[in-house]
């Protein structure tokens, strides 16, 4: 049997100053929880990422970014390129989360430019997918989920998919409290890997490659969402801004 190595990702979204994270972090340290066969990822904004890698140095846990330019340099007022992610300390990159699709026109295109540029520059996209909550009424989660899927690795080649992680987040289930049932969660997962087993010849891509799955993840539903055959880690953005349910979040990962 296939053991993937599970993440648990803290989506900071945009609520934490260097002084909120140095709060959160030093509370963090208290909990020992460096445990090897979890990952646990910290997204924070931008203008924080180098003071998140400072106070992070000692420790296994990596820094992502949240978003990134397609762009890898030159005239692009604003714009953050992935080697500049890198040079901030970051292993991991969120591309197309549902918020940017929502609000900053971020499509399956801008997310397979984005992803690719931030594979060149070694970094490790963490790509999500979701339907809205018409999608799932009109009975078109399966059609969504893929179309977001495939489009966003369209032209992977099998060794860039496997230094990807996907993450499946139902976009209803985001900052509403309303959390997809496990089941409902392992069917979107494996619908993924069966996706993937039927793009890349190579069964290793369908069985290695993480899946995370984000929406209203809390310590209380956290084991049931983990023990899913197919659900590889937690995507978590409300319960990741304190460290007491995070850390009950990454100890449900625990293997
Ligand atoms: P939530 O956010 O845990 O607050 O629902 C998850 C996400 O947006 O990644």
């Amino acid at each position: 049997i296939m053991h993937r190595k599970r993440y648990c990702v803290a989506n900071w979204k945009m609520n934490f100053n260097g002084s909120d994270i140095q709060m959160f972090l030093s509370e963090w340290n208290n909990k020992s929880l460096n445990n090897p066969n979890i990952k646990t990822i910290f997204c924070p904004s931008f203008t924080e990422l180098n003071i998140t890698a400072k106070l992070l140095n000692q420790s296994n846990s990596k820094i992502g970014a949240q978003n990134v330019s397609n762009f890898s340099k030159g005239a692009f007022t604003g714009e953050v390129s992935a080697s500049l992610i890198v040079d901030s300390g970051c292993s991991h990159v969120i591309i197309g989360h549902s918020e940017r699709r929502q609000y900053f026109g971020e499509t399956n295109q801008s997310v397979n430019r984005k992803t690719k540029s931030a594979l060149n520059a070694g970094l490790i996209p963490i790509i999500c997918v979701g339907e809205m909550l018409e999608d799932r009424e009109a009975g078109k989660t399966e059609q969504v989920v893929k179309d977001h899927l495939v489009n966003s690795i369209a032209k992977l080649t099998e060794e860039q998919i496997l230094n990807s992680v996907i993450a499946y987040e139902p976009v209803w289930a985001i900052g509403t409290g309303k959390t997809a049932t496990p089941d409902q969660a392992q069917e979107v997962h494996a619908l993924i890997r069966s996706v993937l087993s039927d793009t890349y010849s190579s069964a290793n891509v369908a069985d290695r490659i993480r899946i995370q799955y984000g929406g209203s993840v809390t310590p209380a539903n956290a084991v049931a969402l983990l023990s899913q055959p197919d659900v590889d880690g937690a995507l978590v953005g409300g319960a990741s801004l304190e460290a007491e349910p995070f850390a009950d979040i990454v100890k449900a990962a625990q293997p």
